[in-house]
């Protein structure tokens, strides 16, 4: 823990000082259901109960934005069965928030190139982007991380923008950091402050490369689906303790 923090300091939140926005990058999930002698399908199974859990819990706390990465532009190498249970188990999901995200005021968007995702997800998907629509803009959003990645992400924005050129819409001379923010698939959602990976990996593994220029980071050695409120906790009190320059002095 170090720097003279106890347990009791370590998960103790400031609730004036939340971040806005806090991304995870939920890993560990065939790690778990392997260490139980299960198939990593049953990880899977137990990381979107987490996700639940958690997004509930950000909900509850007033963090506005949690972004979670959910399948990766990479992931498609994984077996079919694996790719199978990861999308049978988004489709429970948003089922699920179709018929819940009005009365419990969620909002959904989805990051990442849906062209090749099956048309039923994204027929699903369609119906939770409307419901956001008509949702308070103030409300907590979750933000799902679907074939996303953070090279993929700044070169779709890329084209975009250069496509808009071409059309004479904008002149490559005005882009600048705002403008170009708002061709992304995070257009108009704050930075993450906090950016949560568990598992033991220190590895940003091409997530939200853009908005993470000054992010803090939470690594924690716990499996994703064990990671629960008082972690969470953790990882907040952690990015309350530390000082944030932005590359100036104090
Ligand atoms: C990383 O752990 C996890 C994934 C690639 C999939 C995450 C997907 C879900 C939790 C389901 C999504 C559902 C909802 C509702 C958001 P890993 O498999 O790489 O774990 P390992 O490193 O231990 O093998």
């Amino acid at each position: 823990m170090g720097n003279g923090t106890t347990d009791r300091q370590a998960g103790q939140v400031d609730k004036n000082r939340l971040p806005r926005h806090i991304a995870i990058i939920m890993d560990g999930n065939g790690r778990w259901a392997t260490r139980r002698g299960l198939p990593r399908t049953a990880g899977h199974k137990a990381g979107a109960e987490t996700f639940r859990r958690i997004a509930t819990y950000c909900k509850n706390l007033g963090v506005q934005y949690l972004t979670v990465y959910a399948f990766s532009t990479e992931n498609w190498k994984r077996s079919e069965t694996e790719v199978n249970a990861i999308m049978m188990l988004l489709k429970r999901y948003l089922l699920e928030a179709i018929d819940t995200m009005e009365k419990d005021s969620i909002r959904l968007r989805f990051f990442g190139d849906m062209t090749p995702i099956s048309p039923d997800l994204q027929a699903l998907a369609h119906r939770t982007d409307e419901i956001t629509d008509r949702l308070d803009s103030r409300d907590f959003q979750a933000n799902i991380c679907l074939n996303y990645g953070g090279r993929d992400e700044i070169l779709r924005a890329v084209r975009r923008f250069a496509a808009d050129c071409a059309a004479g819409k904008r002149r490559p001379e005005e882009l600048d950091e705002a403008s170009f923010s708002g061709y992304l698939d995070s257009a108009g959602i704050p930075d993450p402050e906090l950016i949560v990976r568990p598992s033991g990996e220190l590895r940003l593994s091409n997530f939200l490369l853009w908005q993470c220029a000054y992010s803090e980071f939470y690594y924690t050695d716990t499996l994703w689906p064990d990671f629960d409120e008082a972690e969470l906790d953790r990882a907040i009190a952690a990015y309350q303790r530390r000082d944030r320059r932005f590359g100036g002095v104090k």
